[in-house]
């Protein structure tokens, strides 16, 4: 029997450029009114009991994004952590970043190391947040990881398993996602999880990020009950 309750939801939060274009304004007002759907999510996951929310905030292919865009994106990761990280408290939110972290900006990298520190108690919900991930160089990472226990000894070509790889992601040990949900209306998956989310139900929608509220959120998980999950079975 199937969980009607995701235990880990992921989210791609796009759309945050064409609803702020659509509103005649910068691409970065798109960004900042998204950061109110964070937390849309994130209180619609402690009331509906979702263990791990997930959300993709900066891939590695976002560096090539307009300099003042890249700029706004990481001083608005900052803001938000300072912003958020007493209530995240309060309301038992743990919070951890995945991804390529040595790549990413000293400013940045201090306020994640504070806010992971901060809420490092939090055991109702665990927030991840991506940044400067991609799926494919987590993946190439691990293999190379891998391959040097081989070298040393540490670790037998014929004992590598499934698991062997999971635990050398930056997820380990987060259990997979069980829902992946897009926003903005575009149908893939952009280098997002593609190991983890092997068996993960993929829920698209056409509405744009900073429009998606609880009442989406809701939605999503509602789908997800009503899904069959057979695992290949
Ligand atoms: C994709 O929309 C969105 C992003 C690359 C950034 C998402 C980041 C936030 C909402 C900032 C706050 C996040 C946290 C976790 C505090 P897009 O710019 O690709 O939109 P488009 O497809 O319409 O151009």
């Amino acid at each position: 029997m199937n969980s009607p309750t995701p235990i880990h939801v992921a989210l791609i939060m796009d759309g945050n450029g064409r609803w702020a274009a659509s509103h005649g304004r910068e691409r970065v007002w798109g960004h900042t009114n998204g950061t109110e759907s964070v937390r849309a999510c994130i209180r619609g996951a402690l009331v509906a009991g979702v263990r791990w929310l997930t959300f993709y905030a900066f891939s590695t292919e976002n560096w090539g994004r307009p300099a003042e865009e890249v700029d706004a994106l990481m001083e608005l990761l900052c803001d938000s952590v300072v912003k958020e990280a007493p209530e995240l408290r309060a309301q038992g939110v743990r919070v951890k970043v995945i991804g390529a972290r040595g790549g990413v900006p000293e400013k940045v990298r201090r306020h994640i190391e504070q806010i992971e520190s901060e809420t490092a108690s939090g055991e109702k919900l665990t927030v991840v947040l991506a940044i400067n991930y991609s799926s494919r160089s987590e993946i190439t990472r691990a293999a190379s990881q891998i391959a040097s226990k081989a070298l040393t000894g540490e670790l037998s070509p014929v004992m590598i398993t499934e698991q062997t790889l999971s635990d050398q992601l930056y997820t380990a040990p987060m259990p997979d996602p069980d829902l992946v949900i897009r926003t903005g209306g575009e149908q893939r998956l952009s280098n997002f999880l593609l190991w983890q989310a092997a068996y993960a139900e993929l829920y698209f929608t056409p509405v744009m990020w900073p429009d998606f509220d609880e009442n989406h959120f809701n939605e999503a998980l509602a789908e997800f009950a009503r899904r069959e999950r057979r695992y290949g079975r």
